[in-house]
C-alpha cells in the first residue's frame, strides 16, 4: 500500500515551518489569554478545510457535497486517513478487512452486560473503546502495520459496540454482524435487528460522510492532545469520545429534538426564540465557531431528511424545525448564527428509527475517521501538547499549622 508519499512531504513541510517559527517563539507574548483557544493555530493540517464565511467544507480538497453525492463512508474514511482516494484494489482490501474485524470479543460484550442499562450510550462507548486497548495493547505506533490494523479495528468495531449496547440495555443479546451487508446497512441491521430499506442505508451512509471530519473541533483537539503523548490509538479515540459527548459539541443533536418538542408548533417558534434569547439561552443546533453562514452539512442533511419524508412519510417536527430556522434567521442571522450540523441530523435519525440517545454515538462512529486521520498526522510531526497558563493564585506564603487556622466559613 503506497499511502506514505504525500503524508511524508506534508510532514517535512510542517517540520520546516515549525523550525522557522522556533526563532520567534521567545518573542511570543505568553501573557495573552485566548479563552477556548479561539483563533490560535496549534498545528498545521492537510486533512480538512473550512471556509466559514462562504460555507465551504472540503476533506483533503474534495468538497463535502461531492463526497456525499459520489463516495461512501468507508472510501471517505480511507481518503481522510491515508490522504488519497483508494484505487479499486485498495478499496476492496480495506472493505474486506473492515468487514473481517467487525466482531467484538465476547469479553467486551460481557463487560458491556455489566454496564447499567440506564447509563448513557456515549459513556458505554467511551469505556468500550478504551477497553480495546487491553486486547491490542502493543503500542507499536512506529510500525505501519500496527497503525493500519488499529485503523481497521476501530472503524470496524465501534459500530458493533454501539449496536451491542443498544440491545444489551434492552435485555437482549447483541447480534452478530452480517458479512453480506455493507457498512451502513450492517450497522442498521445490528441496531434494529432487521435489514433496512436500501434508501435508509444510503442516507445513513451519507450522514456518516457528513460527520466524518471537521478540522480542529474540541474532540479532535482532544484526540491530538492524547495522541501527542504517544499513547495507543484506543486511548486516543476514547478521550475523543468523552469530549464529543458534551452538549456544546456532539451532544447538541439530542437537545435539538427536545427543543423542537418544547416549541411544539410552527406558530410558536417566534415566541419561543424571543423568550430563549431574552433569557440568554442558547438555541441548540445553531451557531458555530467556524461558520458565519448556514453550515453546508445542515443543508445536505435537510435534503436527506426531505428524501426520507418523501419516501417514508412526513414528520410533523420538520415543519416546526423549518419555522425555527426562519424565525432564528431574523433574530440571530445578523450575528452570523445559523443552523449547524446538529440541527437537522436528529430529524434524519428519528425517521430512521434511531433512539435519541444514540445520535451522539453515531456521530462518534463517523468521526472516528477524522480522529484517526489526525492521530496519524500528529504522529508524523509530534510534539507533546503542553500549553502555558496565566497564574492567578496566591503568591508564596507561610504554612499555617492546623490548630492555628481560622475557618473562612466562620468569618
Ligand atoms: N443561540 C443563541 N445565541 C448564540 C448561539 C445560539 N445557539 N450560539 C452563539 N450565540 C451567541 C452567544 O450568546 C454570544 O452572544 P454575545 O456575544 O451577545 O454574548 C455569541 O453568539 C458568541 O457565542 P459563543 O458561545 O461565544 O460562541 P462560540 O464560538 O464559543 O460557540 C457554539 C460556538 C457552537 C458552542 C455555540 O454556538 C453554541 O453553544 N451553540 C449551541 C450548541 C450547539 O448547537 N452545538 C453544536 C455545535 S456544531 C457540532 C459540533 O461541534 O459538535
Amino acid at each position: 500500500m503506497d499511502v506514505g508519499g504525500t503524508f511524508t512531504n506534508a510532514v517535512l513541510n510542517l517540520k520546516a515551518v515549525v523550525e522557522q517559527s522556533a526563532d520567534t517563539k521567545q518573542k511570543n507574548d505568553y501573557q495573552v489569554l485566548r479563552p477556548g483557544l479561539e483563533g490560535v493555530p496549534v498545528t498545521q493540517s492537510s486533512i480538512c478545510d473550512i471556509d466559514g464565511s462562504k460555507g465551504n467544507l472540503t476533506y483533503r480538497g474534495y468538497s463535502i457535497s461531492e463526497l456525499t453525492a459520489q463516495s461512501s463512508f468507508l472510501e471517505t474514511a480511507y481518503l481522510l486517513i491515508w490522504g488519497e482516494l483508494p484505487n479499486p484494489q485498495q478499496m476492496r482490501d480495506f472493505e474486506a478487512e473492515v468487514r473481517m474485524h467487525r466482531r467484538v470479543s465476547f469479553r467486551v460484550r460481557d463487560m458491556m452486560k455489566c454496564f447499567p442499562a440506564t447509563g448513557h450510550p456515549m459513556d458505554a462507548l467511551q469505556s468500550s473503546a478504551a477497553s480495546l486497548g487491553l486486547f491490542y495493547s502493543r503500542r507499536a505506533i512506529d510500525n505501519p502495520k500496527y497503525i493500519y490494523d488499529a485503523v481497521v479495528r476501530l472503524i470496524a468495531k465501534i459500530p458493533t459496540m454501539v449496536a451491542a449496547f443498544q440491545l444489551i440495555r434492552k435485555g437482549q443479546d447483541p447480534i452478530q454482524p452480517r458479512d453480506d451487508l455493507a457498512y451502513a446497512a450492517n450497522f442498521l441491521y445490528m441496531l434494529t435487528e432487521r435489514e433496512q430499506d436500501p434508501l435508509a442505508a444510503r442516507v445513513f451512509d451519507k450522514c456518516l460522510i457528513l460527520h466524518a471530519e471537521h478540522s480542529l473541533n474540541a474532540s479532535t483537539f482532544s484526540a491530538r492532545v492524547t495522541a501527542s503523548t504517544l499513547t495507543d490509538p484506543y486511548a486516543v479515540v476514547a478521550s475523543a469520545v468523552g469530549t464529543l459527548a458534551g452538549p456544546l459539541h456532539g451532544g447538541a443533536n439530542e437537545d435539538v429534538l427536545q427543543m423542537i418538542e418544547e416549541v411544539g408548533s410552527a406558530s410558536n417558534a417566534g415566541a419561543y426564540l424571543d423568550e430563549a434569547i431574552a433569557s440568554k439561552r442558547k438555541i441548540m443546533g445553531f451557531g458555530h465557531r467556524e461558520y458565519r453562514v448556514k453550515d453546508p452539512r445542515a443543508s445536505i442533511l435537510q435534503e436527506l431528511a426531505e428524501e426520507l419524508f418523501a419516501r417514508f412519510g412526513k414528520d410533523e417536527m420538520y415543519e416546526v424545525a423549518k419555522a425555527i430556522e426562519i424565525e432564528a434567521e431574523q433574530r440571530l442571522g445578523p450575528k452570523g448564527i445559523f443552523p449547524n450540523v446538529d440541527f437537522y441530523s436528529g430529524l434524519v435519525y428519528r425517521k430512521l428509527g434511531i433512539p435519541r440517545d444514540l445520535f451522539t454515538p453515531i456521530f462518534a462512529i463517523s468521526r472516528v475517521a477524522g480522529w484517526l486521520a489526525h492521530w496519524r498526522e500528529q504522529l508524523g510531526a509530534n510534539r507533546i501538547f503542553r500549553p502555558t497558563q496565566i497564574y492567578t493564585g496566591p503568591q508564596p506564603r507561610t504554612w499555617i499549622a492546623s490548630e492555628e487556622r481560622i475557618s473562612s466559613l466562620n468569618n
